[in-house]
């Protein structure tokens, strides 16, 4: 693949996820605030990022820590090899497999783990399983990192938060940016990406995202999983950045 045309799939991939997180930018730069909070006297955190995708969290984290050592880990080999042609460092597992630290390149303990718009995907058993080797595999100190969709906690404002994201929207211009199944019918046409294709058809990845967990659910589960503390540091809507300190 050259580089345009990673770029141009990048470029769509981005201003697609753009439809669904209006504020996705500074929402990255938030989780590299909170990375870069966490280790003030460690020049060198070792980061993992959880469903990297494409690799669009790495490459804003290494732009803004590029001291930092970053491995993604995604299960979908077309996204990785997008993930890989923009430099990232990124292997294939599945979040949903215990094991899944195995697969992963970087010695621990680590430093940071963080994620965007992809544990949703995960059921909530593979979820609570997967905050618990997270709290096992960072150092004391080390933090989580997430930003993705929550529901508002009081059922009565459930609906609100998704309005307040899509007015959000609408106002930032993206609300008719190409959508999810727009951009993978094209990318899985494109024949340098057929070999990575094939490898795909032979994955199977959850993708229900309604878990029915509140925000307040997934805090409790961080700490239940073994996390010092646990809360939001910035929302939209129904958008959240969650931190929980090892
Ligand atoms: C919406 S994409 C987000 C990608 C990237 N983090 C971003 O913000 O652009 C969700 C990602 O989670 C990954 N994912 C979902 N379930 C997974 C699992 N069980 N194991 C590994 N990756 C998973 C998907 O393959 C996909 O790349």
């Amino acid at each position: 693949m050259t580089t345009s045309v990673t770029q141009h799939w990048l470029d769509r991939w981005d201003a697609q996820q753009e439809r669904y997180v209006p504020d996705r930018e500074e929402r990255f730069r938030v989780v590299a605030d909170v990375v870069a909070w966490a280790n003030q006297e460690n020049p060198h955190p070792k980061v993992v990022d959880l469903g990297c995708g494409p690799g669009s969290l790495s490459t804003r984290l290494a732009a803004a820590l590029p001291a930092a050592r970053i491995v993604g880990v995604d299960a979908d080999p077309v996204l990785l090899a997008l993930a890989a042609e923009a430099g990232v460092t990124a292997v294939r597992t599945d979040l949903a497999d215990p094991r899944w630290p195995a697969d992963v390149p970087l010695e621990g303990p680590w430093d940071a783990a963080v994620s965007s718009t992809a544990l949703h995907w995960l059921e909530v058993g593979d979820l609570a399983v997967l905050y618990r080797t997270l709290a096992e595999r960072l150092r004391p100190g080390g933090v989580f990192v997430d930003a993705d969709h929550r529901s508002i906690t009081p059922p009565a404002l459930r609906g609100l938060g998704t309005f307040v994201r899509n007015a959000r929207a609408t106002r930032a211009g993206v609300v008719d940016n190409e959508d999810w199944t727009s951009w993978w019918d094209a990318v899985l046409a494109d024949p340098d990406l057929s070999a990575q294709v094939d490898a795909r058809s032979e994955v199977s990845i959850c993708h229900d995202g309604n878990t029915g967990l509140t925000v307040d659910d997934h805090l409790g589960m961080l700490r239940d999983a073994g996390f010092s503390a646990a809360s939001t540091v910035w929302q939209f809507g129904d958008d959240f950045v969650v931190v929980a300190v090892r």
